[in-house]
């Protein structure tokens, strides 16, 4: 089956390592299109999203390779620039390769990526951006063509932030002729990483870390070796898991500097955090929450991707508390699942209100999509009695062997 059995009600006790960012590597792996040559990607994680990444670079005739946590991709050989369709449905990040491709061959034809169960996810930003950019995009029923002779520099004025328009357009920047600003730019370390890359193979990028990106065009990179940072939302999810159980964990190279509002958060909400060189021990229910209202928010705000996990803490904690999540139209698809378990828990529009101080109960529930579906496995280690996550094939794209590294923190769970 596809499918975990926890046994809840132990509290987590331990250390555990904490794997390279999913949404860090994704867009590198992406960029690595832009380099005619090997690039060595360290501290890739080893999760379904990046496998599909790997097999879509390979259909494009790039010879890819894993040897242990570093990713090798030879793009020498790239031949097409027509995305097969199924790897397209299978990961709609794949629109992240769109810019680079069309920076490196000109032609890209590929199919709408899906929308998913948190929204409907449209790539109409960026396909207005690229126009702008030069290309000429026709549009069919379920897919496009794009074509451009040399992508030209443009300066984008958003009407709101998006990480994957911002990475799209930092992708076709890079070798485009003239200078290309983007404003508002998405801030996520994510994107910090990106340009980090980059800029190792030769980009010119000012503004890393800000709103406002200024990208001036050069003629080619260089293969670089690079080493992708820690996954601050797997952090944020061990971290929940341990203030779901009352347990005691280090989450060992957990990126403190990028989980700022995630960790202030956890205090107010009763967990205690020490701080050490290498990471950082979490002690789950130190103290009484306070009622905590927290909204979710492009970076350095609160991220929506730990919002599912902060649901089920604030379902556990003593007080009540709401949830506002501003990024995705349709982003507590748990709440059903967590309904069953015993949890109260009202939506308002775009606000979840979390009865607190639940006391949870096993149930059958199913994943629905991949930050939901780890929110439900954190209460299933809570929870009195048996459940079964059914869908484990959602929350393998984002998370590591989850089974194997919740047993070595004392967790009763197994495959079913
Ligand atoms: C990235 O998705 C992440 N995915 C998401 O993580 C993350 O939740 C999201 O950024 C927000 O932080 C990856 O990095 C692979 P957006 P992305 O463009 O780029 C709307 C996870 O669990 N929009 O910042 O798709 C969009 O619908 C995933 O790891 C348009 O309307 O997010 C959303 O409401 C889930 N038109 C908002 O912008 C467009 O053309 C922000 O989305 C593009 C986006």
């Amino acid at each position: 089956m596809d499918a975990i059995r926890i046994y809840g009600g132990k509290c987590l006790e331990g250390q555990t390592r904490i794997q390279g960012s999913k949404n860090a590597s994704l867009p590198i792996l992406a960029a690595t299109l832009l380099i005619n040559g090997t690039c060595e990607i360290e501290n890739c994680p080893d999760i379904s999203d990046v496998y599909h990444m790997q097999r879509l670079l390979e259909s494009l005739g790039c010879r890819v390779d894993r040897d242990g946590p570093v990713v090798r991709v030879d793009t020498a050989c790239l031949s097409k620039c027509d995305m097969p369709s199924d790897s397209v449905c299978v990961m709609r990040s794949s629109i992240m390769l769109l810019g680079a491709l069309l920076a490196r061959t000109g032609s890209v034809t590929m199919e709408y990526p899906g929308g998913c169960v948190i929204g409907a996810r449209p790539i109409d930003l960026h396909l207005r951006s690229l126009r702008r950019m030069g290309v000429v995009i026709e549009e069919r029923e379920n897919g496009f063509s794009a074509a451009v002779l040399r992508l030209k520099g443009a300066v984008h004025r958003l009407p709101f932030v998006s990480v994957g328009v911002t990475e799209n357009l930092l992708l076709a920047a890079v070798l485009a002729e003239g200078v290309t600003v983007i404003e508002p730019a998405a801030r996520e370390p994510e994107i910090q990483a990106l340009c980090e890359f980059l800029s190792r193979a030769g980009a010119k990028i000012k503004g890393v870390g800000t709103d406002r990106l200024v990208i001036c065009g050069v003629e080619s990179l260089k293969p670089v070796r690079y080493r992708v940072p820690a996954d601050r939302i797997v952090a944020g999810t061990y971290l929940c898991a341990c203030m779901c159980t009352g347990g005691r964990v280090f989450l060992r190279e957990a990126p403190v500097g990028h989980m700022e509002s995630v960790l202030s958060h956890a205090v107010m909400m009763g967990a205690a955090i020490s701080y050490e060189p290498d990471g950082i021990l979490v002690t789950g229910r130190e103290h009484e929450s306070r009622c905590h209202k927290l909204t979710t928010r492009c970076y350095p705000g609160f991220p929506t991707d730990l919002q599912s996990p902060f649901m089920v803490v604030m379902a556990l904690s003593g007080q009540p508390g709401c949830i506002q999540e501003t990024v995705f139209e349709n982003r507590f698809r748990i709440v059903s699942e967590l309904y069953k378990m015993g949890a109260d828990i009202r939506i308002r529009g775009n606000t979840a209100y979390i009865c607190g101080g639940t006391r949870l109960h096993g149930a059958i529930v199913q994943a629905a999509e991949l930050r939901g579906g780890a929110a439900l496995v954190a209460a299933s280690l809570a929870a009195e009695g048996t459940s079964i996550v059914a869908n484990r094939h959602f929350i393998d794209r984002g998370y590591e062997d989850i089974v194997t590294a919740l047993r070595e923190l004392g967790a009763d769970v197994e495959l079913a």
